[in-house]
């Protein structure tokens, strides 16, 4: 007989019909209620065993985690909570589960515990919950682009290039170390090597982004990316997801528009898809969130921080703007913060941003028009400022609780400027001359951004450990699997 997911079940009114489910115990009482889930939702079904007229060792064999087969009747259910339950008729162990070896027992686990065995995780309720976010925030992504004419472009993830002149590559190399051949004047001989020369895992598709841009106007690139910065933080992955748009004709305030745009239409898509899931993890955080004095917990719930998001615009200001603000600040009555905003032209570190978005604004913030000294090659020189200040037309945005979740700008389309600019910043020009070619043949204002997917995963899911949004992480020291 086939298989019915129990998503299908829960809710079902046939009364009487016969039906078989497949799925994973979660807990067995009394030895006859089985709570039996299959992935397909959070919610169990109860399957009700007739343990007078069932084989001892079978009903030895239905422990927590074990797979299992039923088949019965499905009946109203008189038990609290649940509107149905099988009346089993047959049942079949397809797998067992040793309960004491399987680490998950029907209690609640904590999120580091879980990490220490990331394999097994996927069978909780939480991560059930947080992959099928994850899963749903995809497809609205693409969703978006398709519905506006974008093409999905396929970056490569081996690259001979540094889309962001940060120097944070894994390096990929065929070379053995051991007997890495040197040339003559002992330098590492990679003509010898696969490609020929030195290459890396991407950090960012951006720079093949723009040449596809260049010609067919709207694209975007969604996949893996690569960072060996040796940052340990809940915001930080070694491998992460990005989506990068990029657009022919695009200045810095279309790009802003569009950002916006697709953030809160996945939002949306994910609140409107996946009520179960977020109704689930905003208990999950409330609960959380009692063991926290009163005054650090949130002001609101997940649910209505993520409509707060959709209904507010974000706001918009210069990076010189924010440093006046963060200036005048006191993030809390005594402190100031741990680095203070000494002058105009440092970074702003994660406190600032926080501050920005969470004690003064209190919604997403978009910063635009950062000092070109530390910002990227590829952003577009503005005029100097009245004090003769140089920026560029980047624009961040900032969300609560995240920090920084995307990075953008108008690109330097202008080919003396960038040559320019490239040399100040000590990226090799010979070698992405065909990035220059953009330049030479046709050039045209444009613009684009990188969202970090896993961030976005984190601002939806309420989560707040990045190692918590993505199936399998990497992290300094953590490459599990
Ligand atoms: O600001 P970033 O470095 O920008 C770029 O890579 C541009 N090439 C994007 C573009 O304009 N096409 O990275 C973009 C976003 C960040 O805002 C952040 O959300 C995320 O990617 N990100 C990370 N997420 C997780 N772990 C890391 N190590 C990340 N580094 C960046
Ligand atoms: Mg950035």
């Amino acid at each position: 007989m086939k298989h019915t997911r129990i998503k299908d079940l829960l809710n079902a009114t046939e009364y009487g019909q016969q039906v078989t489910v497949k799925g994973w115990v979660k807990t067995f009482r009394n030895n006859q209620f089985i709570a039996i889930n299959d992935g397909s939702t959070l919610g169990n079904i109860q399957a009700v065993v007739d343990f007078a007229n069932t084989n001892e060792n079978l009903l030895k064999r239905i422990t927590t985690g074990a797979a299992l087969a039923v088949s019965g009747r499905l009946v109203e259910s008189l038990g609290k909570g649940q509107r149905v339950e099988i009346k089993v008729e047959s049942l079949e162990i397809l797998g067992d589960s040793d309960p004491e070896k399987f680490p998950l027992q029907p209690k609640k686990h904590s999120l580091e515990f879980l990490r220490e065995i990331a394999h097994l995780r996927f069978r909780t309720n939480t991560f059930n919950a947080v992959f099928k976010v994850r899963n749903a925030l995809s497809f609205a992504i693409h969703q978006f682009f398709f519905e506006r004419g974008f093409v999905y472009m396929h970056t490569p993830i081996i690259t001979g290039s540094d889309a962001e002149g940060a120097g944070e590559m894994f390096k990929v190399t065929t070379l053995d170390f051991d007997g890495t051949p040197r040339t003559p004047d002992g330098a590492v001989d990679y003509s010898e090597d696969f490609f020929g020369k030195p290459t890396n895992l991407t950090v960012s598709g951006q720079l093949e982004g723009e040449l596809a841009a260049m010609a067919l106007g709207n694209i975007y690139t969604f996949g893996p990316t690569f960072r060996a910065e040796n940052s340990n933080t809940t915001r930080h992955l070694a491998e992460f997801w990005m989506i990068e748009p990029e657009m022919a004709f695009y200045e810095l305030e279309d790009n802003m528009d569009l950002a916006e745009e697709l953030l809160k239409y996945v939002i949306r898509f994910a609140l409107d898809h996946c009520p179960d899931e977020i109704e689930f993890l905003k208990s999950r955080l409330l609960e959380e969130e009692k063991s926290k004095p009163q005054n650090e917990r949130s002001e609101m719930d997940l649910v209505a921080k993520l409509r707060f998001c959709l209904d507010n615009r974000f706001e918009r200001l210069t990076y010189t703007e924010a440093i006046e603000i963060l200036r005048q600040s006191k993030p809390n009555q005594k402190k100031q913060f741990k680095y203070p905003i000494t002058g105009w032209g440092t970074d702003l570190q994660s406190e600032h941003e926080r501050y920005l978005v969470e004690k003064h604004f209190k919604k997403p913030v978009i910063l635009t028009d950062y000092p070109a000294d530390i910002k990227s090659f590829y952003m577009r020189l503005n005029e100097p400022d009245d004090q003769g200040r140089l920026t560029v037309a980047a624009m961040d945005i900032l969300f609560p609780g995240i920090g920084e979740l995307v990075g953008g700008s108008q690109r330097e389309e202008r080919y003396d400027k960038l040559v320019e600019r490239m040399h100040e910043m000590g990226v090799p020009t010979d070698e992405m001359d065909w990035f220059l070619d953009t330049r030479r043949f046709g050039t045209a204002p444009h613009s684009g951004f990188g969202v970090g997917f896993e961030r976005l995963v984190l601002f939806v899911t309420g989560m707040t450990n990045i190692r918590d949004v993505i199936p399998f992480p990497r992290t300094p020291n953590n490459a599990e699997f």
